[in-house]
């Protein structure tokens, strides 16, 4: 899931190695190691447990390594412990074939038994290690020794998920490659060919990047990349230029990225909702959706997993609202497996930031094979799901690189409220007046977040105060609810403070019981229709000895009754509210987690990209 990083070219490539494998720490990595030769010479390989810095100290920042052919790795352990010996790369025995590897081999064990019979032996838990060694073995077995051969025969055998990269003995200054469902790009330059996970990771040297599709096989040399299928056939790829700045990727003053993509969601909302714009009305045409299309749409399937799934749960609210068409929305982990029934004459939607989360990819295989219309959310541009789905609305949010979401989050909302309002138009669900009101709502969404993230101390106050809370409740009704998900999720992965979200109906049917004195319960409310209701759930917790924070729309001021802190949003149309009340709650938990000195844009066990299921 983590990171890889290859180079070839004229500099020492370890140096480009640890720098490229920093900018994929975002990830998440228990582990990490490189290997690099130097001409013909042998390979040196060199792994540390813990933090790249261990890495680096070790190879004197990467000097003590020479050549100019190198891969790197960062390992997030799936099979066996985060420890130097699973740590990538891993090599075959005489060192013929060494590799680095993102993802799981499925069958790991079946192909570990295989290759016991024939002699080999193996040094640690990995899937990885035998993944090599399967290569190693139909190297050796044809007498042609040819990499590319050997790689396509062992992807035949392997099932599972994989970026591969490899560097074999007889072929100095060389990178093979090989990927399925585990991201990853290579980069073109004069006379250096780059090959990474994620794009920040080289584009502090190249621009020009090839996406290594699924089932595909690179051999990587000098400033060059050659491309094959699994019949060994040579094929053509588009190389594409990367548009957007390394700045981007960068934290540009900010003490974390988490803070800099919470101030980053203005232009996010901003960017996102004018993509979809012309000559000031909605337009879906870019997104591949007719008017007569979303006309027959019979019923919409949402599909994410996390946040994204969090983003579904609004736009589950507002869809149904707005364009009176039923929506389900479903977690893709549970989807996939549960042989659904689904209307020939529906659409899925997946959303998904990094375009590559394996559950989301699965879900949007299943649902194309079963022939329904797929329509991708989506913020990497090139990612599986990108290419996969058969329409693409793009968050134009930019690399997002906390692993805890925010500006993308914020982004796929107005994805959803977009695909509302025009469905409801064509459907004929929201009237004229409305549809006008709707956009003008839409439009002053930046500003008003903003002002919410300029009032910032107040919650840096407040979250102080309560950083060594044991367990936080966050209750809310309808659209509050599904920020609740959102805000109690971002609050358990960076602060690891236990943390429930509960419709707030819901919490007198057991879970009330948890109420003690001083446990804090957050609660959102901001749904006229509901609010008396919620605030009445409010007192119920109180009564029970519970600390109260309101998170409510200015105006309803009735609830400093009863909360003993409360923080005020913008007025807003309430269909758009969770845009609104959703950024409160990301401080208050960057604030705690900053406030018990964790890692905020790195917790652990957590990786930014889940590409396995
Ligand atoms: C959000 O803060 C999480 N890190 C996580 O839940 C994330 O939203 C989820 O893994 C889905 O990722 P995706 O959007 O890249 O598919
Ligand atoms: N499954 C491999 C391992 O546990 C690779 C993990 C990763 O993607 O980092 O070593």
């Amino acid at each position: 899931m983590c990171g890889i990083v290859g180079y070839i070219g004229c500099r020492q490539a370890a140096s480009v190695l640890l720098d490229g494998l920093s900018r994929l720490e975002y990830r998440g990595y228990d582990s990490a190691g490189m290997a690099v030769r130097s001409g013909g010479s042998d390979v040196v390989v060199v792994k540390a447990k813990g933090r790249l810095k261990a890495l680096s100290d070790k190879t004197d920042a990467g000097r003590m390594l020479e050549g100019t052919c190198g891969i790197g790795h960062t390992r997030w352990a799936t099979h066996g412990e985060p420890s130097e010996l699973n740590a990538h790369p891993h090599i075959s025995d005489d060192c013929a074939v060494v590799g680095v590897h993102n993802g799981i081999i499925e069958n790991y064990q079946e192909l570990k038994e295989k290759l016991l019979k024939k002699g080999y032996a193996f040094n640690s838990q990995t899937d990885t290690e035998v993944a090599v060694k399967l290569v190693d073995y139909y190297y050796k077995k044809d007498a042609a020794a040819d990499p590319v051969k050997a790689l396509s025969r062992a992807m035949v055998r392997i099932r599972g998920s994989y970026a591969l990269a490899l560097m074999f003995k007889d072929y100095p200054e060389e990178i093979f490659a090989a990927r399925k469902d585990s991201p990853m790009i290579i980069g073109v330059e004069k006379g250096e060919t780059y090959i990474a996970s994620d794009v920040p990771a080289i584009l502090k040297y190249t621009r020009n990047v090839y996406y290594i599709g699924n089932m595909e096989i690179a051999r990587l040399q000098q400033g060059t990349a050659t491309f094959y299928n699994l019949d060994k056939e040579e094929i053509d790829k588009e190389l594409v230029e990367i548009t957007w700045n390394a700045e981007a990727a960068e934290k540009a003053g900010f003490e974390h990225f988490m803070m800099k993509e919470i101030h980053e969601q203005p232009k996010a909302v901003r960017d996102t909702l004018n993509s979809v714009l012309k000559d000031g009305l909605l337009d879906l045409s870019s997104v591949g959706l007719t008017e007569s299309e979303i006309g027959r749409i019979s019923q919409i399937y949402i599909v994410a997993c996390g946040s994204a799934y969090h983003a579904g749960v609004v736009g589950q609210y507002v869809i149904e609202k707005l364009a009176r068409v039923s929506v389900r929305v479903e977690l893709a982990s549970e989807f996939r497996y549960r042989d659904p029934i689904l209307d020939p004459d529906g659409l899925v939607i997946v959303i998904s930031q990094s375009g590559e989360t394996a559950d989301t990819l699965a879900a949007l295989r299943e649902a194309k094979q079963r022939g329904i219309k797929t329509l991708a959310i989506v913020n990497v541009v090139g990612s599986s799901i990108a290419r996969e789905a058969d329409k693409i609305f793009y968050t134009l949010a930019g690399p997002e690189i906390a692993v805890a979401t925010t500006k993308a989050y914020s982004a796929q909302l107005i994805a959803c409220y977009a695909i509302a309002v025009e469905f409801g138009r064509c459907r004929q669900t929201v009237s004229d007046v409305d549809y006008k009101r709707y956009l003008e709502e839409l439009a002053v969404l930046p500003t008003k977040i903003n002002k919410i993230i300029e009032d910032k101390e107040r919650l840096q106050w407040f979250a102080a105060k309560h950083a060594n809370a044991k367990d936080i409740f966050f209750i809310g009704r309808g659209i509050d609810y599904a920020v609740c998900l959102e805000g109690s999720l971002k609050l358990k992965e960076i602060s690891y403070i236990h943390s429930e979200a509960y419709a707030a109906g819901e919490l007198k049917h057991g879970t009330i019981s948890l109420i003690e004195d001083g446990t804090l319960v957050v609660s959102v409310l901001t749904q006229p229709e509901l609010y008396e209701k919620t605030l009445s759930n409010l007192v119920e917790v109180k009564s029970r000895g519970a600390y109260c924070m309101g998170l409510t729309t200015v105006g309803n001021y009735k609830i400093e009754d009863t909360a003993e802190f409360v923080t005020y949003i913008p007025q807003i149309e309430p269909c758009f509210a969770a845009s609104l009340a959703v950024v409160p709650l990301q401080l208050l938990s960057y604030y705690i987690s900053l406030a018990r000195g964790l890692d905020v844009d790195k917790p652990r066990n957590l990786a930014k990209s889940v590409t396995v299921e």
